[in-house]
């Protein structure tokens, strides 16, 4: 098995894996999880009570097997500002491909979902997704889709360029953590992450950066989401802007669409231009590992897809607050109907 031991060591605390935190589940409280969680069985539906008995079961069993160490590492990223902790990456965790071979688009992968869900609810936070991506689901299968393999999406194979997940919405509708399970990465297919505040802000020149966080940019939902047709535009937006407690964000399209205005369109342009000559954070999700990183924070982008790859992504989040104002049913506020919260 191919890993960076250079760059980590289990046992050593304060560990840390491309300058991000860096945790090792042990492998005989791992045993125990797997054991307390191989007889659950994910409903197909991610709501109503059978869904909710699920994660009630899937959080107890990972509250019970992680280790304190882990445990305050998921909170701190999921409460904090710290930019030291914009992005976690944790190993050795159960999942479906050790437990019962190679999940395929057929298997069930009740493994995986309830190490996501768990984890979520360790780092005390709710999964939430969107009507219109992927039906609605909490927990998104990421993988190549035939016909789908060009596509800067997730479902393509090509190189995908330096994104946050869903930019279009504001900062509050956006995802607020991304969680991703690796399940099956036969070419150890990395994942790639510029921070703003370490990799961004410090190499971008001053009258880059002043571009970038005028209200100029119009940002286009991306090809994961179906609004049956209609193109749907961000209202015009900074990309690089500032928080009510003066912390910095950042909202970059991963698709390309042509700016209507020019210098908005050039910034745009010099500034994908400038992310793909920085050297990436580069963390290959094979499986059993975690990782997190906050969507507003941290850029991602992947090297092209070589072989089989089957990842699980969850959208987290802290507080449902905010976007529970913006839905008419609160009771299926975890799905959000992106047509309710366009301009918000
Ligand atoms: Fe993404």
């Amino acid at each position: 098995m191919k890993m960076k031991l250079d760059k980590i060591s289990p046992a050593q605390a304060n560990a840390t894996y491309e300058g991000l935190p860096y945790a090792y589940e042990p492998s005989l409280s791992r045993e125990r999880w797997l054991r307390a969680i191989s007889d659950l069985d994910s409903p197909h539906t991610q709501s109503g009570p059978e869904w909710e008995q699920f994660k009630k079961q899937a959080i107890r069993a990972a509250a019970d097997n992680l280790p304190q160490d882990i445990k305050q590492m998921l909170q701190h990223l999921a409460e904090s500002n710290d930019s030291e902790c914009d992005g976690i990456v944790i190993d050795n965790l159960p999942n479906d491909a050790t437990h019962q071979g190679r999940p395929d688009t057929t298997t069930k992968v009740s493994i995986s979902e309830a190490v996501l869900l768990g984890m979520a609810g360790v780092a005390q936070c709710e999964i939430i997704g969107y009507r219109q991506e992927k039906q609605g689901a909490l927990i998104h299968r990421v993988e190549p889709q035939p016909g789908k393999e060009h596509t800067q999406s997730n479902a393509g194979r090509v190189k995908f360029n330096f994104h946050s997940d869903n930019a279009f919405l504001s900062r509050l509708m956006q995802p607020q953590l991304l969680g991703l399970l690796g399940s099956v990465n036969d070419g150890d297919v990395a994942t790639l992450l510029l921070t703003l505040e370490q990799d961004i802000i410090p190499n971008t020149p001053t009258k880059l950066l002043h571009t970038l966080r005028q209200p100029i940019f119009r940002i286009s939902a991306p090809e994961s989401f179906d609004f049956g047709g209609y193109i749907v535009l961000s209202t015009l937006r900074p990309l690089i802007y500032e928080d009510e407690n003066g912390q910095s964000h950042i909202a970059l399209p991963g698709a390309v669409f042509r700016q209507e205005n020019q210098r908005a369109e050039r910034a745009m342009r010099d500034f994908k231009e400038l992310l793909s000559t920085l050297t990436p954070r580069s963390i290959v999700v094979r499986p059993g590992r975690f990782l997190a990183f906050r969507n507003t924070r941290v850029v991602h982008g992947r090297s092209p897809i070589v072989g089989n790859r089957l990842l699980h992504r969850i959208y987290f989040t802290r507080s449902l607050a905010p976007r529970l104002s913006a839905v008419s049913n609160v009771e299926k506020a975890r799905v959000l109907d992106v047509r309710l919260l366009l301009g918000t």
